[in-house]
């Protein structure tokens, strides 16, 4: 007889906030009795939670669709949904290419999955992108880790960055109260979770359109005042944050990072470009030389904190001077960690309709002389943990080598070192550090 029982897969591309959207949506289709299935080839329902930062991204996810469209037509039971940020900006659109999909939602529409599917299995092909309030706590995210957690604390983005897709595509900035927030905490560290990283496109935006800030122009809760209000919830030991707009980062955040031993000193403060002229034509609002005091504020304080940051080569209009101050700003700053890209221009955002178009040719050579610079300097930074002893949370095994366990430090390397999964996983051990490579470290148990 054949099986009622009804798999699910789910494909997430993009950045955290999709990582923590898919969460919760895996809750709800398990909810509904969905089983994962690890083979989309093996699912009942494929979900696509797409990301449309740079054209790469978002062509990744037509491949994907090619393929399951051609097992519809096999399987017309098979239901196939795209979400997240691809699904936001080309709505109805996306139906000509891809007629064979049921459902299209955009990220703001993550917790209403079953009310949608339900529509869906009513016989109809569902398409929902206007802009809602996020509606919260009627889901329970099925979390990919038993040991950390991500934590949105602020959906969406008020800035208009001329280069950047986000506020096209995840709306106007919400904040979720300090209550909920404290509330979901508390249950993470009754769980067993032992760390938590609240997120954010803009989290220093957090709290800006509460209750009360608007009419008063007072923010009654900021990213520092929840950093105090979540710091003692039992359970959790270590507290991290992303991502930081230089614009907004406060000295106050800087001293509460010190002062509350669980928040860990990793920063991650995109800068996108060294050179002033650049950064006025992306609209970021802030200067090279903030930027640097921003970090000298924190080494000040915090000498061992470990800086990770974002920046785009190639902008419109990007001379090779220019592009030169954005290598002496790693070179002097000296980054533990650096997403690069080359600038991708956007559908919907001003600076794509710019005439000073950079040829591909001349961005991934300079990509690439970026990226030389990245791992040179992450080298260099990474050997200050030779020899020490580093609190490390054990988060599981290397997958390419079960003999050694996993984990991360204060500062966010990635560490490895030999031990007993079943004893240790979930906990905070000490290893003192024998190998120092670009962005991971080895040691022994101390
Ligand atoms: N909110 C964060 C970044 C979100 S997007 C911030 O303000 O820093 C993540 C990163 O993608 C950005 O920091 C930027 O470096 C990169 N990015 C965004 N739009 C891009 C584009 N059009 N081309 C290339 N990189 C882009
Ligand atoms: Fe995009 Fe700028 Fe908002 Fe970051 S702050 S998400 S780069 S618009
Ligand atoms: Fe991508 Fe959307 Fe995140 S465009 S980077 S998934 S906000």
């Amino acid at each position: 007889m054949a099986s009622s029982q009804r798999y699910y897969h789910i494909t997430t591309f993009g950045c955290q906030m999709n990582k923590a959207d898919s969460e919760r949506m895996a809750g709800i289709l398990e909810n509904m009795g969905f089983i994962w299935s690890g083979d989309p080839d093996n699912a009942d329902l494929i979900l696509y939670n797409t990301c449309t930062i740079r054209d790469n991204a978002e062509q990744k996810v037509y491949s994907y669709l090619g393929r399951q469209s051609k097992r519809k037509h096999q399987n017309p039971s098979l239901t196939l949904v795209i979400s997240g940020c691809v699904a936001q900006q080309e709505g109805q659109k996306i139906l000509r290419r891809v007629p064979e999909l049921d459902l299209v939602m955009g990220p703001q529409h993550a917790n209403r999955l079953e009310d949608l599917l339900q529509q869906v299995f009513d016989g109809n092909q569902v398409v929902v992108t206007e802009p809602i309030h996020i509606v919260e706590d009627i889901t329970k995210p099925c979390r990919e880790s038993a040991i950390t957690a991500w934590v949105n604390i602020i959906y969406g983005c008020n800035e208009r960055c001329t280069y950047c897709v986000v506020p096209n595509v995840r709306g106007v900035e919400q904040s979720r109260t300090s209550q909920e927030i404290l509330r979901e905490i508390k249950v993470l560290g009754q769980q067993g979770y032992k760390e938590v990283t609240l997120l954010g496109q803009n989290i220093d935006a957090y709290g800006r359109d509460l209750p009360g800030a608007v009419e008063t122009g007072r923010y009654r809760h900021t990213l520092t005042d929840l950093l105090y209000t979540i710091h003692d919830v039992p359970g959790i030991e270590r507290i991290r944050f992303a991502t930081s707009h230089p614009r907004y980062f406060t000295e106050r955040l800087i001293v509460a990072c010190q002062e509350l031993s669980k928040v860990c000193e990793h920063f991650h403060i995109p800068f996108q470009s060294g050179d002033n002229e650049i950064l006025k034509a992306m609209k970021r609002g802030y200067t090279q030389e903030k930027y640097h005091r921003i970090i000298s504020n924190i080494r000040d304080r915090m000498p061992d904190a470990s800086i990770s940051a974002d920046a785009i080569v190639g902008f419109p209009g990007e001379t090779e001077k220019q592009f030169e101050k954005t290598l002496k700003l790693v070179a002097d700053i000296g980054f533990d960690q650096l997403n690069t890209a080359a600038y991708s221009p956007r559908p919907g955002t001003p600076a794509a309709l710019w005439e000073n178009q950079l040829s591909e040719d001349v961005k991934s050579e300079r990509l690439q002389r970026l990226n030389h610079l990245v791992a040179q300097k992450a080298t260099e930074r990474s050997q200050r943990y030779l020899g020490r002893i580093e609190k490390v949370l054990v988060e599981g095994q290397n997958p390419q080598d079960k003999t050694q366990l996993m984990g991360r430090t204060q500062g966010n390397r990635l560490t490895f070192f030999r031990g007993n999964i079943n004893q240790l996983k979930g906990q905070i051990v000490e290893v003192k550090i024998t190998e120092a490579r670009a962005f991971s470290l080895t040691g022994n148990l101390a």
